[in-house]
């Protein structure tokens, strides 16, 4: 069996054969988290699990899961030489429900999912992380959105300042990048083939391959983030790439601050981003009953995804946000400033005008804008629940000030409510260590269709 493997179902097939070794791999599980589909018909649910990200998992040797491939300086040099031997010669480790719980702080009652900030167990710390959405044990639920609608319920009453429960959609591959690479054969039951337009540099698989020290090697793919929160500010913003798909990159490619590449890039980082409070209504979003949109309350959040002509085939030229809370429809808030049209939703002319306006760079547009959005989305998306703190901007760019140095009068400086020393992830885990995200209700259809008028 070589050529094999990376995963668990290897590590219990060695254990099938060899008998019972010290440190059985664990048979993985899924948290279920059905969704429904809708149309003007109604709406049917479709039994969807979540799983959580590969790269918090223990990883072994797929031969004797007693030993671990990673060591305290790194790798073990046998087993990884390099990446791909490394891939083929360790596995994933899966996790059971008692796991998800008591190592990841991961659960759902059968309908929503809590998940917790800070989790201790005998492997350490667990802070947060990622959850993906899989229609079946081996694919994820792959979302083509253009001329259709999103809608969760989230409650962030729980999230202080400084941290984000986001919801979002990122490129990654159906089967998580079995079928593109052959040393990676756990797949999406196993959490693999994260990306996202920050075409992250620190993962430890890409592309089938362990990253045993390449700098400037990373994973770019478009990223549409339906949902960044927390209880004091809330923003929704889309990143789309020159790249189609999951997009392997190297050097300049990835955009590095470090290299000065920022711009130079497959995927526009900064992305163009719609967030009530940034946009200078400081009371339409917050945590009592005096705010438009109550953050101390489940809110239902809706996205629709426009065409030009109503149609599946045509280009992407909105995206609108309503909300509904105690049966209300709410409106999504407008731009409040003069010199700019009170636009209230995502669209190519918002992007520009407010970036204009708050002299940020239009890298959106140099990326191909909300077209090459709605591009991802015909490919198709995997939903993402992340639960997150930021250790170099404080979440500040979310809901305080940014840049830190900026002058809160300058029209886009003020992003929230937030102190400016809030969010430090030191500080963090002694303030709110039960600080936790909740979700529930996922539908998906037509226009309309998944919340009522
Ligand atoms: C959805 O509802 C809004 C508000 O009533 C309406 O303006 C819009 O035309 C509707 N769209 C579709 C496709 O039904």
């Amino acid at each position: 069996m070589k050529g094999a493997l990376f995963l668990l179902v290897w590590s219990l097939i060695c254990w099938v054969c060899h008998g019972q070794q010290g440190g059985i791999a664990t048979e993985e599980y899924h948290l279920p988290f059905p969704m429904q589909s809708c149309d003007s018909s109604g709406c049917q649910e479709e039994a969807t699990t979540i799983v959580i990200d590969a790269d918090v998992r223990q990883m072994y040797s797929a031969a004797d899961s007693s030993v671990s491939c990673q060591t305290g300086q790194g790798w073990d040099s046998e087993l990884c030489p390099d990446g791909i031997t490394c891939a083929e010669n360790c596995a994933l480790d899966g996790i059971d429900e008692a796991g998800y719980q008591s190592i990841y702080g991961a659960t759902s009652d059968g309908e929503t999912i809590d998940f917790k900030y800070l989790t201790e167990s005998s492997y350490g710390t667990s802070i947060g992380g990622r959850l993906y959405l899989l229609a079946s044990e081996n694919e994820y639920r792959l979302f083509k959105m253009k001329n259709r609608e999103f809608t969760i319920d989230v409650d962030t009453s729980q999230l202080p300042c400084g941290l984000n429960g986001a919801v979002f959609f990122v490129e990654m591959e159906g089967d998580g990048g079995v079928s593109s690479y052959p040393s990676n054969s756990a797949g999406a039951k196993y959490g693999t083939g994260y990306c996202d337009a920050q075409c992250p540099t620190y993962l430890r698989v890409i592309a089938g391959e362990v990253n045993i020290g390449q700098s400037n090697y990373g994973i770019c793919c478009g990223e549409l983030d339906i949902w960044e929160a927390n209880s004091a500010a809330q923003t929704y913003t889309f990143h789309t790439c020159t790249s189609e798909g999951y997009y392997p990159c190297q050097g300049v490619d990835c955009g590095s601050d470090a290299t000065g590449d920022h711009y130079n890039g497959v995927c526009d980082k900064d992305g163009c981003e719609f967030g009530a409070y940034r946009m200078n209504q400081h009371e339409y979003y917050g945590p009592d009953s005096s705010f438009d949109v109550d953050s101390s309350q489940p809110i239902t959040v809706v996205t629709q995804f426009l065409t030009e002509d109503g149609t599946d085939e045509g280009d992407l030229v909105e995206m609108r946000r309503l909300y509904v809370q105690n049966n209300q429809v709410i409106r999504n808030t407008r731009v409040n400033f003069e010199g700019i049209p009170d636009y209230d939703s995502i669209t190519d002319e918002f992007c520009n005008d407010y970036k204009e306006l708050f002299g940020e760079v239009p890298d959106f547009a140099a990326k191909g804008g909300l077209q090459s959005m709605g591009e991802a989305l015909d490919r198709g998306m995997v939903l993402v629940l992340c639960l997150w703190e930021d250790y170099s901007n404080h979440m500040q760019w979310l809901d305080g000030i940014s840049p830190a140095d900026g002058d809160p009068s300058d029209p886009g400086v003020l992003r929230g409510p937030c102190p400016a020393d809030s969010g430090r992830p030191g500080q963090m885990h002694q303030n709110y260590p039960d600080a936790y995200v909740r979700y529930s209700n996922v539908k998906f259809g037509t226009i309309n269709s998944t919340f009522t008028l």
